[in-house]
């Protein structure tokens, strides 16, 4: 059993295979934070929760509730009555006062997991999962709060949540609702966050944590480029394979703060919530608002571990599609190949190349629709462009199959172009301040999916085409921020509800694609990796991670997304050179190998590419039929950072059985005079021997992690190699 109550000191335990996670309850009824980390057998304690810690003993002295309040380990702080740290819920009453206390009243504890309804959440049997309510209630505003652990045990994970509900008789105002709070002392713990761009997204950042606040957050409406809903604390000294680390990550795709702040006793909280700036949400009595869900994991043996946790629970407990154990096939964009500058007979080329060097599927990127010749216009108007498409969608559909490919095709349903049918028809339907000219980006606007007619709307426009032709993959794309969040149909008292709705809707438009269309592979994108997020995750099974397709560029935005994601969930191809962002050649056998740890497909004309490429492609193809079972199900292990030594990157995949192994090599830059290099491997079995394909070697596994592996020497800039290890059965 993975929840325990001790009745006798009111100790709740979480017991993961290798972390412990307990709860006290005070005299008073605060429920407060006693410890997370290593798991713990035999009788737990309270003590850590400092209550004899004169004066701070409200009940015995009122005069220092406030002292108790400012320093006690919270579960769930509250805003406005003497907790100065950072709250997680801030309440308003009906007067504009902003004060609440949460109280213990009961709990429940069951085997399995409920859905939060209307949002993405992690999922799991009576067998894998088991959950504890907690039931919290303010008897002054008779406002409960349900805080939820559910407790993955295989992997190591804890996913909270908290719903509020307003069971009293005046209206409340949430100004503030946070998913998860850890309260702990502080280690002199370091800070790890993925921060970047658009085309540089997820660069691992690390850094110090300081006296007061310090924080990584959203308010553009999406997860974002340049921060990530995610945060780890590291003890000093961390790695790949030691040290301590705590880390949160948010399963939701709009505004979010993750922040840690170390106070006056040298304690640290850690919270993680959707971000309230621009964020408020009326509570009428009866009604109840979910806050999205944080998982939250512990590893005790260094970064490599939290990642390979990471990676478990999202296939296992997060990714929904029946392609997420599935190969999925391999796919040509045109959007490099050809930008807006295509038709049928491009298409149909690009096709039956494709076939000959062993691809499997035509995506068709955007342009196809409406008059969308550049990117001013036809957003939101879902009708094949026939002067482009002669004959249709369907017929194009029907030869890219006879061709032997199956198709795929690009969307942009949250969006509407000021020169679009649809916006002459509905200029209400973009989000719009009052009298004020909307902020253009991308020569788009918003569409509101706060109101159930334009969700309706947007959903028949897409489900028609995908209706009307064989249609077997989605790129689900969004190219522009939020801004001018005005919706004509919310009063003045529920605005601040907006940025919220909108991700309601977008996720309830999402739902329904995936339940009206179950085997369809949806991809989700923002303008490259803007919303690469657990919650989109839900959804589709992989996301586009960057529309910097250089390789180089990708090693650093590949290891900070692998960091938390599933190699499988990340999509990456190969593109022509120089490259389209950053200019730079690569050889094409490191293209390759780089996208090998992605999704892995194309993104270049076929038709022009020189024939030795094509005949690597036809290599490639066979390669990643070789290896994607293992890139996809395997443990996977960070070797070396390029991020890091300037030099030179790898990492392995790892089956689960440990009987074969993928290195990947990467030599950023040459160096003159060198003799080959080391790698510390890691995750063999070190009593077997593996044999490196190819060769006659065969290395003891202990060998290859302790003693390390040599690289051959290489020559040139940006060349790569693979070594496949394989397991001798007798050895
Ligand atoms: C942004 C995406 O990231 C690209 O791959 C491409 O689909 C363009 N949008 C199309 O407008």
């Amino acid at each position: 059993m993975a929840i325990y109550f001790e009745e006798q000191k009111k100790i709740f335990e979480f017991h993961t295979t290798n972390s412990t996670y307990l709860i006290g309850i005070a005299p008073e009824g605060y429920v407060g934070h006693i410890y997370y980390g290593e798991r713990l057998s035999g009788r737990t304690d309270n003590y850590l929760l400092r209550m004899e810690e004169i004066p701070f003993t409200p009940s015995v002295n009122k005069r220092e509730k406030l002292g108790f309040l400012d320093s006690f380990p919270m579960e769930y702080p509250t805003g406005g009555i003497g907790d100065f740290r950072e709250s997680c819920l801030n309440v308003r009453n009906e007067k504009g006062q902003m004060g609440s206390e949460l109280f213990y009243v009961s709990h429940e504890i069951y085997d399995g997991k409920k859905k939060l309804e209307g949002l993405p959440a992690s999922f799991g049997t009576k067998e894998e999962v088991q959950t504890l309510e907690l039931l919290l209630e303010d008897p002054v505003l008779g406002m409960q709060v349900v805080l939820s652990y559910c407790v993955f045990e295989r992997e190591d994970v804890i996913a909270r949540s908290v719903r509020i509900v307003n069971g009293g008789s005046e209206t409340l105002t949430l100004e503030k609702a946070y998913s998860a709070c850890l309260d702990m002392d502080n280690e002199a713990f370091e800070m790890i966050n993925l921060c970047g761009a658009w085309a540089r997204e997820r660069h691992i950042q690390r850094g110090a944590v300081r006296c007061g606040k310090q924080s990584v957050s959203s308010a553009r409406g999406e997860s974002s480029h340049q921060e990530h809903p995610f945060m780890a604390l590291v003890a000093p000294g961390t790695d790949q394979q030691r040290g301590k680390v705590y880390a949160m990550h948010f399963v939701y795709s709009g505004n979010f703060l993750a922040q840690v702040e170390l106070n006056q006793f040298d304690s640290i909280r850690m919270v993680m919530g959707i971000n309230a700036e621009q964020f408020g949400w009326v509570l009428s009595p009866g009604e109840s608002f979910q806050a999205p869900e944080v998982i939250l994991t512990y590893s005790g043996e260094g970064l490599g571990k939290m990642s390979r946790s990471f990676h478990d629970f999202y296939r296992n407990h997060m990714i929904r599609s029946v392609y997420n154990h599935k190969k999925r096939p391999i796919l040509i964009n045109n959007w490099e190949a050809t930008y807006f500058d295509f038709d049928n007979e491009k298409l149909l080329q690009i096709a039956r190349e494709a076939k000959r060097c062993g691809i499997e599927m035509l995506v068709m990127d955007d342009g196809w629709f409406g008059k969308r010749n550049v990117d001013d216009n036809s957003l939101g108007d879902w009708v094949v462009n026939e002067e482009k498409i002669k004959g249709g969608l369907k017929k194009l559909v029907d030869q890219v199959n006879e061709i032997g490919l199956e198709f795929g095709i690009w969307f942009e349903p949250e969006m509407i172009s000021p020169d679009s049918d649809l916006y002459r028809a509905h200029p209400d339907w973009a989000l719009q301040i009052n009298k004020r000219e909307g902020t253009m980006c991308r020569n788009q606007y918003v569409l509101d999916l706060s109101r159930k007619e334009i969700v309706d709307h947007v959903y028949e426009a897409v489900a028609k085409i995908l209706r009307g032709a064989n249609i077997r993959y989605v790129k689900w794309d969004m190219n522009r921020l939020l801004t001018d969040l005005g919706s004509a149909h919310l009063d003045a008292a529920h605005h601040q509800e907006l940025f919220h709705r909108y991700v309601l809707g977008l996720y309830e438009l999402q739902e329904r694609l995936v339940t009206e269309f179950p085997g369809l592979l949806l991809e989700n994108c923002s303008g490259g990796g803007g919303r690469f997020d657990p919650g989109m995750l839900y959804y589709s099974p992989q996301i586009w991670c960057s529309d910097d397709t250089d390789a180089i560029e990708r090693l650093v935005i590949q290891e900070g997304t692998g960091l938390i994601y599933p190699l499988a969930a990340m999509g990456a191809h190969v593109s022509d050179c120089p490259n389209h962002i950053v200019g730079r050649i690569t050889p094409f056998e490191t293209r390759g190998h780089v996208a090998l740890a992605g999704t892995f497909g194309y993104e270049l004309d076929i038709t022009k590419i020189p024939d030795e490429q094509r005949v690597m492609i036809c290599e490639q193809t066979k390669m990643y039929h070789k290896y994607n079972d293992l890139v996809r199900e395997g443990d996977y292990y960070r070797i070396a950072s390029y991020r890091e030594n300037h030099k030179f990157d790898a990492w392995a995949v790892v089956s689960k059985d440990k009987r074969e192994v993928l290195l990947t090599y990467v030599q950023v830059l040459a160096e003159p005079n060198k003799r080959s290099r080391k790698l510390y491997l890691q995750g063999f079995d070190a009593n077997a021997y593996y044999r490196l394909e190819g060769t006659e070697r065969v290395y003891s596994g202990g060998m290859l992690m302790y003693g390390g592996f040599l690289t051959e020497v290489l020559e040139g800039d940006f060349v790569s190699r693979l070594y496949h290890f394989v397991r001798e059965e007798q050895a």
